[in-house]
């Protein structure tokens, strides 16, 4: 092949006088912005942002061929690595040999064995929150949501009660994911300079960072080992005998607090506000819920049980995939499909328009957790679902979060149903990951204790 040929780049909105198009820098709605392109363009998508060239891919088999085949060719994309202050050289964001020791020190906290302790806590969290809601009240199902994750992320993973911080921390974590979402300000403006916007991110940091470094020196002062991931890491020495420092600490802490919380935040709250509008699968979750725990509090035992709340999270994951996107940048020349990826360019795909294909999903716009039900996932590729990732850099957290779902979708389904409030307008914000722009407003609806119990006719 010649040189000439080796760097074809695919069409899209790079060529002709669109060549300067800013794309996602310069439109407010990146997730039209991609299904956009997509539609136009196909599977293979060439787009330039200034001088950087980003090839957008959208075939399963291409997206497997990066993350899967060849992950050694690429890092971590510029918009996660723009946000270092944020997130130091924490699991999400580091490389190479370091972030390969790191995730084997943390591995063990997330297997099996060791979450399914983590199982009561969460139902626990959950109807501690419970006991403060009211038939007929309205609230923010998305605020309960973060509020809830929150503490079970900081009790299961640092074993710290933090919620006397939730307000502050929930605040500051909501902004920096605001501010680290703004691809113009994160690329363009580095973290320095003294803006305005500059200025409110570093304050939420250090509120952030004062409670961890806090939730740090009480673990090393009193030495216990409560079985929590800080713990394990604390306890954890590299082979010449040094052990992590409170920096390094202090990066992965903020990485699991901010990875771990709001995205499980995100599948809740899109979770409830697609059950109150498909009244028929919320019905069947009901009379699932009613025949397994029959008015019980679930218990992880109960969860292989619960064939469709999970069918239910699986497809809520499918329509409204937190991670709705994701970047690399090539370090080393690469080529996908007869197109040509040199080092330095970028590479992206969105869970956001993959999982919505028609292709892999019929009817792909509507919520059908029943299509769950046969072999569906070995009849697509692996890459057409992936709201976890996929290769060495999976979410680590991914059982977990699946989990904690589960229990907290049926703890509260048990109790509650949601009725959507008039005129209050659901909309996604694709920042970092993908939430009600405006949180999700719904009238509580208690249900009554008879409805819950199975010997019931
Ligand atoms: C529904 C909930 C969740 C979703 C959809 C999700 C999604 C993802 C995705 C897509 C990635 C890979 C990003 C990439 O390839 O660039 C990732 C990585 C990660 N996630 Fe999650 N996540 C969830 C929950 C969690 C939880 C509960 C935790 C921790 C308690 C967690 C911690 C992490 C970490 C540390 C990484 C980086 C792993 C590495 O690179 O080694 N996530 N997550």
């Amino acid at each position: 092949m010649s040189s000439r040929a080796k760097l074809k780049f695919p069409p899209g909105p790079s060529s002709g006088l669109r060549r300067w198009s800013l794309g996602p820098l310069n439109n407010g709605d990146p997730l039209g912005y991609f299904a956009g392109l997509v539609r136009e363009y196909g599977d293979l998508i060439g787009l330039r942002i200034l001088n950087f060239r980003i090839l957008l891919i959208n075939h399963p088999d291409h997206i497997e061929d990066v993350l899967v085949n060849h992950p050694r060719k690429f890092i971590k994309g510029r918009v996660l690595k723009a946000n270092k202050r944020v997130f130091g050289s924490g699991l999400l964001t580091s490389e190479g040999d370091f972030w390969l020791r790191q995730r084997r020190l943390a591995q063990p906290a997330f297997h099996r064995a060791r979450i399914a302790g983590y199982a009561s806590t969460m139902v626990e969290y959950t109807e501690r929150l419970l006991h403060g809601w009211q038939d007929g009240e309205e609230r923010d199902l998305h605020k309960e949501m973060m509020r809830l994750t929150l503490q079970i992320v900081g009790k299961t993973l640092f074993d710290a009660d933090v919620e006397g911080d939730a307000q502050d921390v929930g605040k500051s974590m909501e902004l920096l994911l605001e501010l680290g979402a703004d691809f113009r300000r994160t690329v363009l403006v580095p973290h320095w300079l003294p803006t305005p916007a500059n200025f409110r991110l570093e304050r939420a940091i250090r509120k952030i960072e004062k409670v961890l470094y806090r939730i740090i020196a009480e673990k090393r002062a009193s030495g216990r080992d409560a079985g929590d991931l800080l713990s394990m890491l604390l306890a954890a020495q590299d082979e010449d005998g040094s052990r992590m420092t409170d920096k390094q600490l202090r990066d992965e802490a903020i990485t699991l607090f901010l990875a771990g919380h709001e995205t499980t935040a995100n599948t809740l709250s899109w979770t409830w506000w697609l059950l109150a509008q498909n009244p028929a699968v919320e019905a069947r979750l009901h009379a699932e819920l009613r025949s397994v725990l029959g008015g019980q509090t679930p218990s992880l035992d109960d969860l292989p049980k619960l064939v469709y709340t999970n069918q239910v999270i699986t497809e809520s994951l499918r329509l409204y995939p937190p991670a709705w996107g994701t970047a690399r940048t090539a370090i080393e020349d690469h080529e996908i499909a007869g197109y040509s990826v040199p080092k330095g360019s970028g590479v992206s795909f969105a869970q956001w328009t993959v999982h919505r294909d028609a292709r892999w999903y019929d009817a792909p716009g509507e919520f059908r957790p029943e299509r769950w039900e046969g072999d569906l996932l070995k009849r697509i590729p692996r890459f057409a679902y992936f709201p976890f990732g996929g290769g060495p850099r999976q979410c680590i957290g991914n059982s977990f979060a699946l989990m904690e779902a589960a229990l907290v979708l049926a703890t509260i389904a048990q109790q509650y149903r949601f009725r959507l409030v008039e005129g209050h307008l659901v909309v996604p914000l694709a920042s970092i990951t993908l939430r009600p722009r405006h949180g999700i407003r719904a009238v509580l609806e208690a249900r009554p204790a008879r409805s819950r119990v199975a010997s019931d006719p």
